[in-house]
C-alpha cells in the first residue's frame, strides 16, 4: 500500500506530517509518487482561519470523488479534524478516518481496520494533558524538527488552538536531548524546537527536571543551553517566540552560543494596545518595543519577524495606524499578515466582527506594502557583505539556481558551480536584495 500526506498549517503539522510518514513507513507502507500513484491520502489541516479549512474539505471532497474509479482511501488529521470531529463525517460524506492531534500511536490498529475494509473510523478523542504521540522521524533530515511542548495554555482570544491541540505538556528533557543526539549524529545539520508558545516549555509540567544544566533556572533557557552543547551541532533555532518568555535568562543563552541562530519569530498581532488587551496577550505596545531593544541590545544583528492580524473585533481607523507605526518603529524583517477569522467558540467569536471584508483586505495589503518598504530598506543594508548560509538544495525551476539560508533566516540564492551539496555551511558576498531574498555568490570565488 503506498500513502501521500497533504499538509497545511504550520511547522507544528510539518513535523506531524514527518512522525505520520515514518509511523506508515514503519507499518510496510510506502511513500506514493503522487496522487495517482496513492491508496491512502491523509490531509494534515489547520483550524486558524476559515479559509484553510473550506480549502481542506474542498480538497477531501475532490479526491473522494475519484473513489468511483479506482480503491482509494482518504483520511484526515490535524486541527481542524479535532475541532470538527464527527461532523467531518456529514460535510465529507465517504471520508474513510478521522484523526485528533494527539491520538498518532494508533496508526498501526487504524491501517488494520483499514485492511478490514472498516470506513468512518474516527479516533477524536480530546486532546489531554499527556504525550500522546511517538517521536519518530524519517532518516535524519538536514533540517529537523523537534517537538518539545505540546499543545497550549495561553488563551488568545481570537485562537483555536488551544482546543484543538489541547493543554500544555513538555516533554522530559532527556528524551529532546537523546532525540536531538540521534538526529544529529544520522547527519542533521539544523534542529529547530518546536512549541506553539514554545518559551512555555516546562511551566505547566516540571519536565525540565532531568535536564543537564544547573546553569539557568529558567526551563527553557535551561533546555536550550543543553541542547545547544550537542556536539556537531551547526544551527540551532526555536518557534514560536512571546514577548513574555524574552527573560534575560533566555536572552544570555543566545548571546553564549554561536550555533543558535540570530533569528526570533516573536508575533505581535498587533500595535494598538486596546486591541492587545481585547485579545488578551498579556503585553503592551511598549513592553514588545523594550523586549525588542533589550534583543537587539544583546544580538545586534538578530532579526525579528512577526504575525500580525488585521481587522480584530472593534480594530478602529486610529488602532489600525498604530500596527502600522509599530511595524516601522520594530522594523520586522518580515511579518505574516492575517485577516481576522472568528472561531466559534472562542472567546472573541462572540464579539462583533462587523468590519468589512474590503477594508480587512485595505488593511491587509497597506501592511504588506508597508512591510515590503521595511525588508527592502533592511536588506539594502546587508548588500556586499559576507554572510554564512546553510545549502539546502537546488530550485526546482531553475536547479542551476541554489538556495540556502543565513542564521537570520533569510533565503539566499545563489549559482552552483557543481562543487556545493546539501548542508554545507559557507561564506557568500551578497549582490542583489530583494525585501524577501538575497541574491548571493561563492565568497571564495
Ligand atoms: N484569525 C486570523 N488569524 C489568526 N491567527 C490565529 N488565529 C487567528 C484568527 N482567528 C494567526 C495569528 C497567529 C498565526 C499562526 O495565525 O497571527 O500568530
Ligand atoms: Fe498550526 Fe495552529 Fe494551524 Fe494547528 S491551527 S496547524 S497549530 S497554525
Amino acid at each position: 500500500m503506498t500513502y501521500l500526506l497533504h499538509t497545511y498549517g504550520c511547522q507544528m503539522n510539518v513535523r506531524d506530517s514527518e512522525m505520520l510518514a515514518a509511523l506508515f513507513e514503519s507499518c510496510g507502507l510506502l511513500p506514493a509518487r503522487d496522487e495517482a500513484d496513492a491508496d491512502l491520502i491523509l490531509i494534515n489541516t489547520c483550524a486558524v482561519r476559515e479559509k484553510a479549512e473550506d480549502k481542506a474539505i474542498g480538497k477531501a471532497r475532490l479526491l473522494c470523488a475519484k473513489k468511483k474509479t479506482r480503491p482509494l482511501l482518504v483520511g484526515f488529521t490535524g486541527c481542524m479534524a479535532q475541532r470538527l470531529g464527527h461532523e467531518l463525517f456529514k460535510r465529507v460524506p465517504r471520508l474513510d478516518f478521522a484523526l485528533g492531534t494527539r491520538s498518532f500511536n494508533v496508526i498501526p490498529e487504524l491501517l488494520q481496520r483499514l485492511r478490514d475494509g472498516d470506513t468512518r473510523i474516527a479516533y477524536l478523542d480530546p486532546p489531554t494533558n499527556s504525550p500522546g504521540n511517538p517521536d519518530q522521524h524519517l532518516a535524519a533530515p538536514l533540517s529537523a524538527f523537534v517537538t518539545v511542548l505540546l499543545g497550549c495554555n495561553r488563551r488568545c482570544a481570537y485562537c483555536i488552538v488551544p482546543d484543538v491541540r489541547g493543554p500544555e505538556y513538555s516533554r522530559p528533557a532527556a528524551d529532546i536531548l537523546n532525540e536531538v543526539q540521534t538526529l544529529v549524529q544520522n547527519g542533521t545539520r539544523e534542529i529547530t524546537l518546536l512549541g506553539q508558545s514554545v518559551m512555555r516549555y516546562g511551566l505547566a509540567n516540571d519536565a525540565w527536571h532531568s535536564s543537564t544544566s544547573a546553569t539557568y533556572r529558567e526551563p527553557f533557557p535551561r533546555l536550550l543551553h543543553a541542547v545547544a552543547q550537542t556536539p556537531n551541532l551547526r544551527r540551532l533555532r526555536f518557534t514560536s517566540a512571546h514577548p513574555t518568555g524574552c527573560t534575560d535568562e533566555l536572552i544570555d543563552v543566545l548571546r553564549r552560543h554561536p550555533n543558535i541562530c540570530h533569528h526570533l519569530h516573536l508575533p505581535v498581532q498587533s500595535g494598538s494596545d486596546t486591541i492587545l488587551a481585547a485579545m488578551r496577550r498579556g503585553y503592551t505596545r511598549d513592553d514588545y518595543l523594550n523586549t525588542l531593544r533589550r534583543l537587539r541590545a544583546a544580538i545586534p544583528d538578530i532579526a525579528i519577524t512577526t504575525d500580525i492580524i488585521v481587522g480584530f473585533p472593534g480594530e478602529t481607523e486610529d488602532d489600525f495606524q498604530q500596527t502600522l507605526s509599530l511595524v516601522r518603529e520594530a522594523a520586522f524583517d518580515n511579518s505574516f499578515i492575517f485577516k481576522y477569522s472568528p472561531r466559534p467558540g472562542t472567546p472573541a467569536a462572540s464579539l462583533d466582527d462587523s468590519l468589512s471584508p474590503e477594508e480587512k483586505m485595505r488593511r491587509n495589503q497597506l501592511l504588506l506594502d508597508l512591510q515590503d518598504q521595511v525588508g527592502q530598506t533592511l536588506n539594502d543594508n546587508l548588500l556586499h557583505t559576507t554572510l554564512d548560509i546553510l545549502v539546502e538544495g537546488p530550485s526546482l525551476r531553475n536547479p542551476s539556481r541554489w538556495s540556502g539560508r543565513t542564521s537570520t533566516n533569510k533565503i539566499v540564492i545563489f549559482e552552483n558551480p557543481g562543487s556545493i551539496s546539501p548542508g554545507d555551511l559557507l561564506p557568500v558576498i551578497i549582490t542583489r536584495v530583494l525585501p524577501q531574498t538575497l541574491y548571493a555568490s561563492l565568497a571564495s570565488q
